[in-house]
């Protein structure tokens, strides 16, 4: 062993990331937040900014060996970062499904990150990761038997669910034969309206993407159960083997959900496992008006739901809901090889709640506790408020849209997002998509990404999808204003 020798070579022993001077970076620390609560309490009026060139110069430079102190990264941030964000957190920001956060979840934030919390199944974490997860599932009507683990995404409670869905229907073990030694290749289902996350999510488990059933929706965009029971009757038959059916809470384009009571019956006839990706949809359950669209959504076996979408949490956190704990725990929990966590399992007693075990990163942030944390301060009544709201100004948009005559609804108003495009008499299909893709371009420069856009069942849309707490209806006269003058400066360009 080469050992380092005195007074040759420093050995550092006093080197830390803490600061020299304290009071210094903890007034650092009071100006930071100043500043940031300055920028949300003022961002109605925060105007948008394509980076500048200078900016990006300033921010693609070598590391140097000293680095520019706590104090200079900051100045930096203000400067050449901060104006050219994204700005998501605009009350006129509803482009794909973009959550605004808030300014107790930014501090919380900071509080979590103090900490630094690496596990959740120990000390008091292993308590308000359970009452979280509690807390989830009461608002969700759920069972109190279902099991759970927070993640960090949509994508990832998908994948969650979908793995245990996986290694629960196998016919042969899955955790030591694979996917190779299954007797039949094993088929899933969904509708032609899914997130291209599950689509992921089933290559990665090794299935192969032709393993994914993408069935026709009716007119409201819900999975046509005639058509699932007719796919998996035909998969049967060539000797497939059918075992999972994906539902949506909540589909992305128009915000459309599936028959669930009609899905859990076909499940329980073909003996397959029901998931549902509910990665914002499923808060509905908390509006007075449209909680109806859940129904039947506590029957599936899992379900995906994301904090960072409706419930407006910080990036990053969701949520995975299992009702067979053990498959879950199955599904995830180390094998013989990992000797150094045995003594956190033993401390944790109850292994099936052994939060560190049940999604596939060891290390997480604090989840549990950044869900406790945003659900203790605002309790059920605001989110029910939040949530209800959203739906009514999307219907608000509706109804502006629909007595515009150069502007057309293209799909149903079913949850919390209206699709419409711009027309004008004459113009071809081909014509007025592009008339719209340039619209896009005009509500981008005010604010990138403000409006998405997409195609529904071959119609190019633009798209309009409310989970902004911050919205009040007249930012929805606004920006059909906005639209009018966009599409009418467009079209004489055009012509
Ligand atoms: C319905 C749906 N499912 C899944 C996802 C993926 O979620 P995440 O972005 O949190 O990974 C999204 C993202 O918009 C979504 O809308």
């Amino acid at each position: 062993m080469v050992r380092v020798m005195e007074n040759k070579i420093s050995d550092w022993d006093d080197e830390t990331l803490d600061p020299d001077d304290w009071d210094e970076l903890t007034s650092l620390g009071h100006e930071m937040l100043d500043d940031m609560m300055g920028f949300l309490k003022n961002i109605r009026t925060h105007p948008f900014n394509w980076p500048t060139e200078s900016a990006i110069n300033e921010i693609m430079v070598p590391l140097t060996d000293e680095g520019d102190g706590e104090k200079e990264a900051y100045e930096l941030f203000k400067r050449s970062i901060l104006p050219y964000t994204g700005l998501v957190v605009k009350p006129q920001f509803w482009g794909f499904v973009v959550g605004t956060g808030s300014p107790f979840g930014m501090l919380t934030e900071m509080l979590l990150a103090g900490v630094n919390y690496f596990e959740e199944s120990i000390l008091i974490s292993k308590y308000t990761y359970k009452q979280a997860l509690n807390w989830v599932k009461e608002l969700l009507g759920f069972p109190e038997v279902t099991g759970g683990v927070f993640v960090g995404s949509g994508s990832e409670a998908n994948f969650t669910g979908l793995a245990v869905a996986r290694n629960a229907k196998a016919k042969e073990d899955m955790k030591t034969k694979g996917i190779y030694e299954q007797p039949e290749k094993m088929v899933l289902y969904c509708s032609d309206q899914t997130h291209e996350c599950i689509d992921r999510s089933v290559e990665l488990l090794g299935l192969g993407n032709e393993a994914l059933r993408w069935l026709p929706t009716d007119e409201n965009y819900v999975l046509k159960t005639s058509a699932l029971t007719k796919a998996i009757f035909e998969d049967r038959s060539k000797g497939f083997y059918p075992f999972c059916i994906i539902g949506n809470a909540g589909t992305v384009n128009v915000g459309a959900f599936d028959d669930f009571k009609a899905l859990r019956k076909i499940a329980d006839k073909e003996n397959m496992w029901l998931h549902v990706d509910g990665a914002f949809g499923s808060w509905i359950k908390l509006s007075e008006t449209h909680r109806h669209l859940v129904d039947g959504l506590e029957q599936v076996d899992s379900l995906a739901v994301d904090f960072h979408k409706w419930m407006n949490s910080p990036f990053t956190l969701a949520c995975t809901l299992v009702k067979d704990r053990l498959a879950h725990y199955s599904t995830f929990v180390y094998g013989h090889e990992a000797e150094y966590l045995k003594s956190v399992v033993e401390f944790s007693q109850d292994q099936l709640e052994n939060h560190g075990f049940l999604a596939l990163p060891l290390s997480k942030p604090a989840y549990g506790e950044k869900a406790y944390m945003l659900l203790r301060a605002c309790g059920k009544d605001k989110y029910r408020r939040l949530i209800q709201k959203n739906i009514n100004q999307v219907n608000y948009l509706a109804e502006l849209i629909e007595n515009e005559p150069n502007i057309e609804l293209t799909a149903p108003v079913i949850s919390n997002i209206t699709c419409f495009r711009y027309v004008s008499d004459g113009l071809s299909e081909e014509e007025l998509d592009k008339l719209n893709h340039l619209i896009l371009g005009d509500m981008w420069n005010i604010n990138c990404c403000m409006i998405s856009d997409t195609t529904i069942k071959g119609k190019y849309t633009l798209r309009v999808c409310n989970i902004n707490h911050r919205t009040r209806k007249y930012d929805f006269d606004w920006l059909v204003g906005e639209i009018k003058k966009s599409g009418e400066k467009q079209l004489k360009q055009l012509k």
